[in-house]
């Protein structure tokens, strides 16, 4: 992808994160499902003890201040580039002296993190960061030699016998939804397969309700993946149609979960 795609898709993300934060944080505080997603990621990375661990895309904190209810002797930094994000990040901040929010850009990690991490997350974010490939490389400078990165990358959701089923239900809704994003799962793997000599894989479904689904959906950034081209008003009219001929109860949220572990590899530019 070229210089100036990346930056419009920088720039779209960005906007659409600067509209969220309140839509985000109140479907976090009823559904908790960011922290869930992240407690997942930290059980599959097996960590604990006196870590420096970056949450790279941090959003309004929920994972970081997962981290540090589930590792307490961690130190850690969340790196996000939307200030409203982060201004509520900041406000329900439970222990500033461990857990530090810095405003910067995912693709220019080094200009904004100098310290040397145990860890390194993207957890729900990577899938947003259309130069991931600049990204995980300084990542992975970041990370002491036998560090760990861990990803959550969204798949999709599924019904039961399999199907996708935004897929399924738009061949009746019509309102053209796209399962497109900035970044392909295939290549991702692939990248962080050869940057760290080998990655596990782990998909994880949640079983979701129609009515978590739609909260989440209709937070504006996640619609905005759905509908990228509408403002938001029509998001919202093309997503009730939508929703309006799925036809299970329950639905499967599909996330990627990729972890690896940092070897003596060069990293690829
Ligand atoms: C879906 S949210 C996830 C937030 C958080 N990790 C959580 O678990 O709630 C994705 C976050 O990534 C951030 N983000 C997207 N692109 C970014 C970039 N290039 N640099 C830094 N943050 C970015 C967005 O602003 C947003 O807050």
């Amino acid at each position: 992808m070229d210089e100036k795609k990346i930056l419009k898709i920088k720039e779209a993300i960005k906007r659409n994160f600067e509209q969220s934060p309140d839509k985000y944080e109140t479907f976090e505080q009823k559904h908790g499902f960011f922290s869930a997603l992240n407690a997942a990621l930290i059980d599959t990375l097996d960590v604990r003890g006196n870590l420096k661990i970056l949450d790279i895309g941090c959003g309004t904190g929920a994972s970081s201040r997962q981290i540090l209810s589930a590792i307490p002797d961690s130190n850690v930094w969340g790196l996000d580039n939307s200030p409203a994000m982060l201004k509520i990040a900041e406000n329900n901040n439970p222990d500033p002296s461990r857990l530090r929010f810095i405003e910067g850009d995912a693709g220019d990690l080094t200009s904004f993190v100098k310290e040397r991490m145990d860890v390194v997350l993207y957890s729900a974010s990577i899938f947003l960061i259309p130069d991931y490939k600049a990204s995980l490389n300084q990542a992975w400078s970041l990370l002491e030699p036998g560090g760990k990165l861990g990803l959550t990358y969204m798949v999709g959701v599924f019904e039961n016998r399999g199907e996708n089923a935004f897929v399924c239900a738009d061949n009746q809704a019509r309102t053209n939804v796209s399962q497109k994003k900035p970044v392909e799962l295939d290549s991702l793997t692939l990248f962080v397969e050869n940057l760290f000599s080998g990655a596990k894989v782990q998909t994880k479904d949640f079983i979701c309700d129609i009515e978590m689904l739609r909260a989440f959906f209709s937070i504006p950034a996640m619609s905005a993946g759905l509908y990228p081209s509408l403002v938001y008003e029509d998001r919202l009219k093309m997503l009730e149609t939508l929703f309006s001929h799925l036809s299970c109860d329950k639905l499967s949220f599909r996330w990627n979960l990729i972890t690896a572990t940092k070897q003596n590899s060069q990293a690829i530019l």
